[in-house]
């Protein structure tokens, strides 16, 4: 089992929107998917309960359900949603629960700003200075070719993390969030080229971990 968390302290930043495509991309590969919702605002168990049942199978996990309690469901991956705000006690043990660490990053000076604080504080902890956890940044809502990604990519210098891949603005994921789809339930002609730009992110998952 992988575990899989996605966070970063700046609300808003895209952790449920990863979330979900992540378990969606898994439970489309036949794999036996836990979505665990740490956030209190729940927002990845209601898109959950929203999704319709003729699509590929995604099991809730309880909040605060540890590695253990997870292995028994024998789980090939297990998706972690972290809440806004994230830091201190909370942060380390979630930490400590996961194999990789996915922060997604728009490319605003709010977003940049915060995230530096939240990535500063996560470089601290053991476990990824002993790079027994695999962090890896994922830019949200943005084109590749723009300034913005430029401002992006030196805001990350120095951070040593890897910056996967760019996911566009697009009313794609909106719309699969309300639905309780992810974009991987679509068809090619309505998701392939968001399918596209997740390509680095499945490697990475694929590659790295145990
Ligand atoms: N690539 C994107 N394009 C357009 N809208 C997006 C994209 N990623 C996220 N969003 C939207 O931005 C909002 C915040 O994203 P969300 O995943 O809920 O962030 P967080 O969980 O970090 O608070 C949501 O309404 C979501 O649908
Ligand atoms: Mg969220």
């Amino acid at each position: 089992m992988k575990t899989v968390l996605v966070a970063n302290a700046k609300g808003g930043s895209g952790k449920t929107t990863l979330a979900i495509n992540i378990a969606g991309w898994a439970a489309g590969r036949r794999r036996k998917v836990a979505l665990q919702d740490e956030d209190p605002q729940g927002s990845a168990s209601q898109w959950l309960a929203r999704r319709p049942p003729l699509f590929p199978k995604i099991d809730a996990l309880k909040t605060g359900a540890s590695r253990k309690e997870a292995r028994e469901y024998e789980f090939d991956w297990r998706v972690i949603d972290s809440p806004a705000g994230l830091h201190g006690e909370m942060l380390r043990d979630l930490i400590k629960q996961a194999d990789l660490m996915l922060v997604p990053l728009s490319p605003s000076a709010f977003d940049m700003e915060a995230t530096q604080a939240f990535l500063d504080m996560a470089m601290e902890r053991k476990a990824v200075r002993e790079q027994k956890l695999s962090v890896a940044i994922v830019a949200m809502r943005v084109d590749a070719r723009t300034r913005s990604a430029m401002e992006l990519s030196e805001f990350l210098y120095g951070f040593e993390l890897p910056l996967l891949t760019h996911l566009r603005d697009t009313q794609v994921y909106v719309q699969c969030a309300r639905d309780g789809l992810t974009i991987f339930d679509l068809p090619p002609s309505r998701g392939g080229q968001d399918q596209e730009q997740w390509k680095p992110v499945i490697s990475w998952l694929l590659s790295e971990g145990k």
